[in-house]
């Protein structure tokens, strides 16, 4: 059985997703605690944490890995570091199709990496967005993980020519090497076995 235990995250649990977020990413790609806080009011079923048991903390559980994700219009994309409002939706209303399961930051620390934590997280959290009726996705991929991206089905945006100038500034806050990426939710299930 696995040592770790997936639930969605709880605004309790930012104290340690900012610790894991230190460990994962380079200086200029950290986000303040407001800019977390903001993404996991908008859509907290669709943001998840894996915890384990610390030994070295009276057995308390431990977040090791994170996934903050949220809805967001299609047409744009949320700046990096930024304290984000809700897209506009009438909750009563079918998911318009203009927006998008934006997935925004997942990050496993370094000592409970390659133990497939990430596909689960994923998994769990893109059930959800399909229960909310998302049917597809972004997200921009950073620190050269669109290799890992693409094993969950993402293949960078192809957009026109004025749709890239539109949004190359807000890309340039996420650094060099930065990618856009989607990929559609049709599939009842998500993901490649090769990483469950
Ligand atoms: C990318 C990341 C989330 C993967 O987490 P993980 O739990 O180790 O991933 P999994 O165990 O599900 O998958 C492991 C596999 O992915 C591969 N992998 C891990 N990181 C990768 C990366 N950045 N690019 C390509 N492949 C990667 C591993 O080599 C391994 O491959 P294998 O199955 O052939 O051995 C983790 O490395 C991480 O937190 N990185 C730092 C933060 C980051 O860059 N996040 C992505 C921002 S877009």
């Amino acid at each position: 059985m696995s040592e770790f235990l997936l639930r969605p995250m709880a605004a309790a649990d930012l104290p340690a997703v900012l610790a894991v977020q230190a460990q994962c990413y380079r200086p200029d790609l950290i986000e303040a605690r407001e800019a977390l806080e903001s993404r996991l009011a908008m859509d907290p079923q669709l943001c998840w944490v894996a915890t384990r048991k610390n030994p070295a903390d009276d057995g308390q559980p431990s977040v090791a890995a994170y996934l903050l994700t949220h809805r967001w219009n299609r047409e744009t994309l949320p700046a990096l570091g930024a304290v984000l409002e809700p897209p506009c939706c009438d909750a009563k209303s079918a998911v318009p199709p203009s927006l998008t399961w934006y997935v925004h930051d997942m990050a496993v620390s370094p000592m409970a990496q390659g133990h497939g934590l990430a596909g689960r997280l994923y998994d769990a959290a893109c059930r959800a967005a399909r229960q909310a009726g998302l049917r597809c996705s972004r997200l921009v991929a950073v620190q050269a993980a669109a290799r890992w991206w693409r094993r969950m089905g993402y293949a960078p945006v192809a957009l026109p020519a004025q749709d890239l100038a539109r949004l190359a500034p807000v890309l340039a806050h996420y650094g060099e090497g930065a990618l856009m990426m989607e990929r559609r939710l049709d599939a009842a299930t998500t993901g490649p076995a090769g990483l469950r």
